[in-house]
């Protein structure tokens, strides 16, 4: 069985006060939850004050982006192993608002996403279509060009120690999550898209949902077959509202009976 896994994705906001009084009220909120996995993606100026605070938590960090290249003539570009430096563990890929802000294309985030395996990071690759491409019926077709990204460069072994992320335009800041029911087809379609290349690495590979999930909603979502946890933005900003999304996703693993040991990320963030 697959541990829940719930990012924070705290896009661009926060400060040095905010963040303090924020990731105390986490730690404090999840510290008995070991039956799932918990992470905050920050802005990079902030990393090191994460690692201060959830050294020794039960809470990992990382990222929103990286840049594919090692080092060298990047003006304003940050490393994948400068965030190793920091402690991250994880990096967020390809979010949509990265792909329509800052037009990254598929190509440009499948070397990312391999930059980010190769320095020992968790990509969260993200896919995910528009309200007109789920209109015209072309949800599939989106997400499946954008998961074929990795598939055909990389291989399904590139997904061994990657999470997937599926977050529908529509649904992100929206107040308009995707029902349990729409989300679940979406995140079997991916499965099963995997799985005509290699079905082990299909069963094992989680695949996040994202786009306005809340403490209202998040049980119903991680109660889905196929959905392995959340990419949360709005709600990260909040302990009131993000930790009971994290204890929910600990409680659906109780409940189905996920030990504690069977996770793919190490439980406790290592120090530096
Ligand atoms: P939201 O954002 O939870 O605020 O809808 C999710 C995301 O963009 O990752």
């Amino acid at each position: 069985m697959r541990r829940k896994l719930v990012v924070g994705n705290w896009k661009m906001h926060g400060s040095i006060a905010a963040n303090r009084t924020l990731l105390e009220k986490v730690v404090a909120g999840v510290y008995t939850c070991y039956h799932a996995d918990f992470a905050v993606c920050v802005p990079y100026p902030y990393i090191a004050q994460t690692q201060i605070l959830l050294t020794g938590s039960n809470v990992c960090w990382g990222a929103q982006n990286l840049c594919s290249t090692r080092d060298g003539a990047s003006t304003g570009a940050v490393s994948p192993a400068m965030l190793t430096d920091f402690g991250c563990t994880h990096a967020i890929i390809g979010h949509s608002e990265r792909r329509n802000l800052f037009h990254e294309t598929d190509d440009t985030a499948a070397a990312r996403f391999n930059a980010a395996r190769e320095a020992g990071l968790v990509p969260i690759f993200c896919m995910g279509e528009s309200a007109e491409e789920r209109e015209s019926d072309w949800t599939e077709y989106i997400v499946g060009r954008q998961l074929d990204s990795i598939l055909r460069r990389f291989g399904p072994q590139a997904l061994s120690n990657a999470v997937l992320a599926y977050e529908p335009l529509w649904a992100i800041g929206s107040d308009k999550a995707a029902t349990p029911e729409q989300a679940q087809e979406v995140h079997a379609f991916i499965r099963n898209r995997i799985a005509r290349c290699d079905a082990k690495i299909a069963q094992e590979v989680r695949i996040l949902y994202g786009g306005s999930v809340t403490p209202a909603n998040a049980a119903q979502l991680f109660a889905m077959p196929d959905i392995d946890g959340g990419l949360i933005g709005r709600a990260s900003l909040s302990a009131e509202e993000f930790v009971p999304i994290c204890l929910a996703a600990n409680d659906r693993c109780v409940r189905s009976n996920i030990h504690r040991f069977e996770g793919h990320d190490a439980p406790i963030a290592a120090s530096a």
